[in-house]
């Protein structure tokens, strides 16, 4: 046992609690679910769930539990291979490979794709798997203001050689959606890769949830498409659309994919039930699109908030002040309803946040009494 260890690790835990962003793992029971990424009801949607019992069963390799390694070892099968072929239809790309989160998906295509020479162009409020992923790059790294087509375009015009764009299509923290048609269209003139992250406009986005890039009819113009299950799809795990050619540069250099073991069977035939019910969830779309619509009509004019601008199901009420934020979602808390404070390094410092998922499975009266609730604290 090392006591200098001990007392640096004492030491960063007293920063935070100083800071009051100590984090915490809770659970709470009993309270409406205005915080989970499950938009649309999926993981909690017991149909789905026993077509995933019934797909297991189908399935009739001896394999039944854990995949015993990795995919370029044991960990590969006719069924994932199967899944990849249905997820590259689905989303209208050449290829499609797995991993095992979008964590490892971002982390796995930053790292080993953007070489040292290139540039990677970000906006600052990407999330931090992507970070975490360009961290490991030997690339240059440059910010640009989010969602700023003026002031990408200025750092684009800076620099020469290989260049990548790294951007989400709906913003996990802020609700907004990326100006898409714009960046493609500085991709195409300064001869940039756009990384698109799609984790939380999967399933929510399109006629048929299959993302924003393919509503806009711009993903041919997108060089990697990352798509997470753990949101609207109910389950986990993601996946990156892409060419022949990088799918094999992914799978010979990307070290989350290389050394890691391969989903397991429940989490593929989840994956499999789930795309083939997102298609047909027009009805839940619906009704989370109106949730939506009912929830801004009360907040349009909160005034101890702001309500940061978004039309997507991720709704957040900024305040400054990280004591002030817990306070509050404390307060909501304890009338019934599940909201979380989002506090620095998550969101930028000042920006502290209670962020609302709302669902299509939320009802009017819960989401009126949520604004009531809201609407009544001081
Ligand atoms: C924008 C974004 N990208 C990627 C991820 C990571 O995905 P996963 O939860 O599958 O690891 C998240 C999850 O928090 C996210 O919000």
């Amino acid at each position: 046992m090392s006591n200098s260890v001990n007392q640096y690790i004492l030491q960063k835990i007293n920063e935070r609690k100083q800071a009051d962003n100590f984090r915490a793992l809770r659970v709470k029971h009993g309270l409406i679910d205005f915080y989970s990424n499950d938009y649309l009801g999926f993981a909690r949607n017991s149909e789905l769930s026993a077509k995933i019992d019934l797909e297991i069963r189908n399935q009739k390799s001896e394999i039944r539990n854990g995949s015993t390694g990795s995919r370029l070892l044991s960990g590969n099968n006719d069924f994932v291979v199967e899944i990849e072929k249905q997820l590259a239809a689905f989303h209208d790309a050449d290829c499609a490979l797995l991993f095992n989160s979008g964590y490892d998906a971002n982390l796995g295509v930053l790292a080993s794709l953007p070489y040292k020479g290139a540039t990677i162009f970000y906006d600052e409020l990407v999330h931090a798997s992507m970070h975490d992923g360009m961290r490991l790059s030997k690339a240059e790294k440059i910010a640009f203001k989010h969602n700023d087509v003026h002031d990408l375009e200025a750092k684009l015009q800076q620099h020469s050689g290989l260049k990548f764009i790294a951007i989400e299509a709906l913003y996990s923290m802020d609700g907004d959606e990326a100006a898409l048609n714009e960046i493609v269209a500085l991709a195409k003139r300064y001869d940039v890769a756009i990384i698109l992250d799609e984790a939380h406009s999967n399933g929510i986005l399109g006629l048929r949830g299959e993302g924003k890039a393919q509503a806009e009819e711009l993903h041919k113009n997108v060089f990697i498409r990352i798509h997470t299950f753990g949101k609207a799809l109910g389950a986990h795990g993601a996946v990156v659309l892409c060419n022949a050619d990088t799918k094999d540069f992914l799978i010979n250099y990307c070290r989350p994919f290389i050394f890691s073991t391969a989903l397991p069977l429940h989490s593929l035939a989840a994956i499999k039930v789930a795309y083939e019910y997102v298609a047909k969830a027009t009805v839940e779309r619906k009704q989370l699109a109106d949730n939506v619509a009912l929830f801004k009509q009360y907040f349009s004019n909160f005034k101890l908030f702001e309500l940061l601008k978004s039309n997507s199901p991720i709704q957040c009420l900024v305040k400054q002040g990280n004591g002030e934020i817990k306070a509050m979602a404390e307060k909501i808390q304890c009338a019934g309803f599940d909201v979380r404070a989002i506090l620095p390094p998550t969101v930028p410092l000042g920006k502290e946040r209670i962020r609302i998922c709302l669902h299509s499975f939320n009802t009017k009266q819960e989401i009126t009494g949520l604004a009531q609730t809201i609407n009544n604290l001081n």
